[in-house]
């Protein structure tokens, strides 16, 4: 699934929407470069599990921790120097945890991720414009030819439209 949006605002909106459909234990894998709005979906996603509090970028913590009815464990990955590193900070302890994962700079660690994982990759596309897609690494269904998200996330994400 594909979106354009034009405001920060859209943004977190789309975050809010995957965040209300999430599950304890689901990880969210988020690409793209700075300024891609990262952060700003992430806020989404804090929004949508009911967690008020202010998402900040964890930058020079690697993760922050948002309790709530389901948790929401924020990671940073810029500054890691390996993927080890994450390991040694309690990687699978966090997801084991009943936690939602959301993780900023994804490229730096590929391996951590399950297979129903799903992945979001933001793209800057101009001053105030973003591509945001949605995908998962398994499970997937199709929707116009295209992937789309998991059989158990599009339903919820597109009203079970085609999927
Ligand atoms: N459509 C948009 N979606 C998200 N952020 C946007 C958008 N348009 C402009 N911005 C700006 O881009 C920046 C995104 O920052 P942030 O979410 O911290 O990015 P990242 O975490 O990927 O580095 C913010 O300054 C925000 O105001
Ligand atoms: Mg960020």
């Amino acid at each position: 699934m594909t979106i354009i949006t034009e405001s920060e605002d859209e943004t977190i909106r789309e975050g809010e929407k995957l965040g209300r459909t999430l599950k304890p234990g689901s990880i969210v894998a988020l690409f793209g470069d700075l300024g891609a709005g990262k952060t700003a979906f992430t806020r989404g996603l804090a929004s949508g599990l009911g967690i008020v509090m202010h998402v900040s970028s964890p930058t020079f913590t690697i993760v922050n921790e948002y309790p709530g009815d389901i948790p929401l464990f924020h990671f940073d990955m810029y500054r890691l120097e390996n993927e080890t590193e994450l390991f040694d900070i309690g990687w699978d302890d966090y997801h084991e945890r009943g936690g939602v994962c959301a993780v900023e700079w994804s490229e730096k660690v590929p391996g951590a991720f399950t297979p129903d994982t799903i992945i979001v990759r933001l793209e800057n596309l101009g001053e105030n414009s973003r591509r945001i897609e949605i995908s998962a690494q398994e499970d997937k269904c199709t929707q116009g030819g295209e992937f789309t998200v998991s059989r158990s996330q599009c339903d919820i994400i597109d009203g079970g439209a085609k999927c």
